[in-house]
């Protein structure tokens, strides 16, 4: 029997180092009910004499061994398991990426008019959405009656019985000029980003909501070149650099003198199309030099500086620049539009 034992616990030992069986056949082999090791205890009950203690030593350790040897190859198997049975996990496969959302389009397009105007040395400044009639109006030189406070265009928070101190939503970013310039004094060159309001019916063309860009440049010797330069560089910039600009006469009660800024149409080249409603052309923006009662208004002597100042819709730029017809798109969030806009 002594033998027997022996050459099972050579055997097992073999089988550990070369792997040849998995724990469970081995233990199908040598710990079952049916394996060796019973059979051997089976033997064992018929030993007696001297030799019985010395088999039932060897017996109990071979017992031990064997258990390890067990529990060796469930250790051994469970770790190359995953890859010898065939990993699930192709760990050299390349991500799944994960589906990322793209900015929306005014993002996108705010972005790149503030670098191009970063790169003109134009830092970015903002202001309060709801303000009071003084910063929104009265300050900016609007007449007491002028017709953009009506109420048509206005969304008031609260009337106070004295008008200048009217509660409103900003219905432009030129509040943002004259907060700037009340606590800062010139060189002053920036520009103003922000959500504006009017009370307007929603339609194509007309939204309660949007956003513009203001900008304000003032220093000694700021002059009406400095202002066309500005635009002109802007207008390539945006929209190519074989842009044209051109300027129209006009009037804002914040410059003087005013005008209206128009890019060749990018579209057609000047050809004529429909978005440039075959003249060419297509308005981008308002302007001007920053009339002196405004300056005065912020305590800034018009006599040692001058200024120019524009402001432009970011809905009407991007609606150009994409040719999109309608402006409520932009706040629909449908995500059929809005993930065509990649980039610019
Ligand atoms: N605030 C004007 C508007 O909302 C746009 C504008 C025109 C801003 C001329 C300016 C400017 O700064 O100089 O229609």
């Amino acid at each position: 029997m002594l033998e027997k034992i022996k050459d099972i616990s050579i055997e097992a030992e073999k089988i550990l180092q070369e792997r040849s069986l998995n724990h469970e056949d081995f233990r199908l082999k040598f710990l079952s009910r049916k394996g060796q090791l019973n059979d051997l205890f089976d033997e064992f009950k018929q030993v007696s004499g001297e030799i019985k203690r010395q088999v039932g030593q060897n017996l109990n350790l071979l017992k031990n061994r064997l258990d390890e040897i067990h529990k060796e190859l469930q250790a051994g198997n469970s770790q190359s398991g995953s890859t010898a049975q065939g990993n699930k996990e192709d760990l050299t496969l390349p991500v799944i990426p994960n589906a990322v959302g793209t900015l929306h389009p005014l993002t996108l397009v705010r972005k790149k008019i503030v670098e191009v105007f970063a790169r003109m040395g134009f830092n970015t400044e903002e202001g309060p959405e709801i303000e009071s009639d003084w910063y929104n109006f009265s300050a900016l030189n609007f007449a007491e009656n002028h017709p953009a406070r009506e109420m048509q265009d206005t969304f008031f928070v609260e009337k106070a019985a004295v008008q200048k101190d009217d509660l409103l939503l900003r219905t432009h970013t030129s509040n943002v000029q004259i907060r700037l310039m009340e606590y800062k004094k010139p060189p002053i060159r920036s520009i103003m980003v922000g959500r504006v309001y009017r009370n307007e019916a929603i339609s194509a063309r007309a939204h309660c909501q949007f956003h513009q860009v203001e900008g304000l440049f003032v220093d000694k010797n700021v002059s009406f070149r400095d202002l066309k330069d500005t635009l002109f560089h802007f207008a390539k910039e945006m929209f190519g650099k074989n842009t044209k600009i051109r300027l129209r006469p006009s009037y804002f009660p914040f410059t003087e003198p005013s005008a209206e800024i128009d890019v060749s149409c990018f579209i057609c080249k000047g050809e004529g199309c429909n978005i440039c409603k075959h003249t060419g052309w297509v308005e981008i923006a308002g302007s001007g030099m920053v009339d002196p009662n405004v300056l005065k208004n912020c305590d800034i002597d018009p006599e040692q500086y001058t200024g120019f100042a524009f402001g432009m819709g970011i809905e009407r730029i991007t609606m150009l620049k994409y040719g999109i017809n309608d402006l409520r798109l932009f706040f629909e969030n449908d995500i059929r539009f809005l993930k065509q806009f990649k980039g610019i």
